[in-house]
């Protein structure tokens, strides 16, 4: 799918003359006028293609916070969209847009409108962004000498938080800008999120009397040193690690339930003012403004730096990547910001993002080293993930030689061949990403990778199911799928059997004790002694007991660890309290809204769950899922199997608080301050 997306990008870029692609062929030969008209309608469909993979990425940046390309590549196809949109106006104006903003709604929490909205920053990549936005301010505020603050740019998820009266009433993401989530419950698990304003006196004694009404806007993130213990004890259980700290921070704080929340060190920084009243209580600077939140209590940016002039701006943003090494907070560039806040007003807003702020993004550290081999993962549903292996190279002080290479597609649009000399990158804290090759570097003898048609565990046929990048091993009794999903059944945020890693479940599949999940809870303190290559003791014991506790784990924690496709432990939470047990959820028999698998996956667009689930929200693609899922006997099978051998899954007491009030009106008298 994507590599012929990619293919006819580029393939319409080389007709259109835009950029050279020396080894793909021409598509046209026309007359000079018929030439031009061409072009443009080429144009037209280059543009209209880049809006729509750009909005695929965004859409899994912003709402799935998971990435599936490297943001040097997603700033690659925003500059062309750029380049295209100057050449091709008329083309460009008649493509449906791109939103001005990224969207991260994710329709799993009630929405909020923002008194101000909520804008983004400009981006600057070069010495030559910085002199543009520079000179268009000193333009229209003929003025040589601007001052500016240049701060770190935190990489997290933007929050606005309103305060009334001094008191925090709401948290909300920043959505589309005009209207977000409200997370609440969630951001009051952050440990340094301001519950209220106090007005000290700042420094000089001046008093900051808090404003009746403040949205302060910020960025929720997850310090560095938090990033690496929480990726150390997923590696640990055998999860997919989190790629970087911005898709930890992001898919943390939209975790229905908060209780992940505390478990994880979120925090909070401030920079920025939405709606203020009264107004008069305004400061005049952004010095000033942090000044004042330091007075209030609120934790602001933590170091600044002053610019006077485009030299010094740009000094101060290499001042910034200098000190960025010590500082535990994931930054993805710095931004620099009119100092004076009149000024600020006097410039305004464009579309989406202020004039006079702009957001300097760092480049990525980048090694060459040579790509000795492709290997393929098999995970626990059958998708086959390639992994480069390559020469061990250092990068941002760590050693590299492995990266992930998500899918065949990704290899092809990049055209990766063993023997290259590959260009590895890493921005920040994040898992490094193979972005390129280089050419000149390759020698005659170098093949395109064939991504193989057999499983390299089992040997049996790859399948490529429509719609899907991945490719998967198809056969449903595969050796490697199968340890995968004992080891994601096993691991801490399933049913959480100590004892139970991956070397032990290597050990008992090998050994042919465990065939099917459900032979988990047959094993005897023989195989267990086997497996370890013991003949008995306490490690037997204590798996044993560990295997046995986990028969009460919680019904989600179980439903999570069957491995349902696109099924998450949210979706796992729904589908517990809407089916309160096991055998209910195979069958489909939903207490309330009378669910059956049957009707969903015969009824193409309808589906019998739709009366209580919006349309996209958890509840309906993971009811939906479960449906497909269960229509597979086999599937219903393995879940009658697992309750023969003795699991009894629980629900929550959380759960099953939310099950006994589902459907009831609660009328509560009082306030919430803190609550919608
Ligand atoms: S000022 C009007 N300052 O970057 C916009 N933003 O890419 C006010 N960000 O939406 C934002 N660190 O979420 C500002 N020191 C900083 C920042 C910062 C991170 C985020 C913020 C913004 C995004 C734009």
């Amino acid at each position: 799918m994507t590599t012929l997306r990619w293919n006819r990008i580029l393939r319409l870029a080389a007709t259109t003359g835009f950029v050279s692609m020396g080894a793909l062929p021409a598509v046209h030969t026309l007359a000079a006028p018929a030439k031009a008209e061409a072009a443009a309608a080429d144009g037209r469909q280059v543009i209209a293609e880049l809006r729509r993979e750009i909005a695929r990425h965004d859409a899994l940046y912003f709402r799935q916070s998971s990435p599936e390309i490297s943001d040097t590549d997603y700033d690659d196809l925003k500059r062309q969209l750029a380049d295209y949109e100057a050449r091709f106006p008329e083309a460009s104006r008649a493509v449906a847009p791109l939103p001005a903003l990224g969207d991260d709604r994710t329709g799993l929490f009630q929405t909020h409108r923002h008194r101000d909205p909520m804008m983004s920053l400009e981006k600057a990549y070069s010495e030559k962004d910085l002199h543009t936005f520079h000179t268009r301010l000193m333009k229209q505020l003929h003025d040589d000498n601007l001052v500016y603050v240049v701060e770190p740019k935190f990489d997290g998820l933007a929050v606005s938080l309103t305060y009334e009266n001094g008191r925090l009433v709401r948290a909300v993401t920043r959505g589309n800008g005009i209207e977000g989530e409200d997370i609440t419950a969630n951001a009051l698990q952050i440990q340094n999120l301001p519950r209220s304003l106090t007005c000290d006196a700042g420094d000089g004694g001046e008093v900051h009397p808090v404003p009746q009404l403040v949205e302060l806007r910020g960025e929720i993130y997850v310090p560095l040193a938090e990033f690496r213990r929480v990726n150390a004890e997923r590696e640990a259980a055998g999860e997919r690690l989190f790629a970087n700290p911005r898709n930890l921070a992001a898919g943390t704080i939209r975790q229905v339930g908060s209780r992940e929340v505390s478990r994880r060190g979120l925090q909070v920084v401030f920079f920025g003012l939405g709606a203020c009243e009264p107004a008069a209580a305004l400061p005049a600077t952004q010095r000033a403004f942090y000044r004042r939140l330091t007075a209030w209590g609120v934790p602001g940016v933590p170091q600044l730096w002053l610019a006077c002039g485009q030299n010094e701006l740009i000094a101060a943003i290499d001042a910034v990547a200098r000190a960025r090494p010590g500082f535990e907070f994931p930054i993805d560039g710095a931004v620099a910001k009119l100092d004076s806040l009149s000024r600020q007003r006097e410039m305004g807003a464009g579309e989406s993002a202020p004039r006079w702020a702009v957001a300097y993004k760092f480049a990525p550290e980048r090694a060459e080293t040579r790509l000795r081999a492709i290997t393929l993962q098999v995970g626990r549903t059958g998708v086959l993930t390639p992994v480069a292996e390559l020469d061990p190279v250092q990068l941002g002080g760590t050693t590299v030689s492995r990266a992930t290479l998500h899918n065949a597609d990704e290899i092809a649009r990049k055209d990766l061949r063993v023997g290259d000399f590959v260009q590895v990158e890493r921005a920040g804290d994040v898992i490094p990403a193979v972005v390129g090759v280089n050419l000149q570097r390759r020698t005659p003898d170098v093949q395109p990778f064939i991504f193989p048609t057999r499983c390299p565990e089992c040997d049996q046929p790859v399948a490529h199911n429509r719609g899907e990048a991945a490719l998967r091993c198809a056969n449903p009794g595969c050796s490697a799928q199968l340890r995968r999903r004992i080891e994601h059944f096993a691991s801490k945020a399933c049913v959480d059997i100590k004892g139970l890693g991956p070397a032990m479940i290597d050990a008992l599949v090998a050994g042919g004790r465990i065939k099917e999940l459900p032979d988990l809870y047959r094993l005897r303190g023989d195989d267990v002694a086997a497996a370890l290559g013991r003949t008995g003791g306490k490690s037997v014991d204590r798996l044993l007991a560990a295997i046995e506790a986990s028969k009460r784990a919680e019904l989600w924690r179980v439903i999570y660890g069957l491995g349902i496709p696109q099924v998450g432990a949210s979706g796992a939470r729904e589908l517990a309290r809407r089916f309160g047990s096991l055998e209910s959820l195979a069958a489909g028999t939903e207490n309330a809204a009378g669910f059956s698998p049957g009707r969903i996956e015969s009824e193409t667009g309808t589906h019998a769950a739709g009366e209580t689930a919006r349309p996209g929200s958890t509840s309906t693609s993971a009811i939906l899922a479960a449906a497909r899922y269960f229509a597979d006997p086999k599937h219903r099978a393995l879940a009658a199997d697992l309750i023969a051998a003795g699991l009894q899954p629980l629900m929550s007491v959380a759960e099953g608080a939310k099950a006994a009030l589902a459907g009831k009106t609660v009328v509560l008298t009082g306030t919430l301050p803190t609550l919608t």
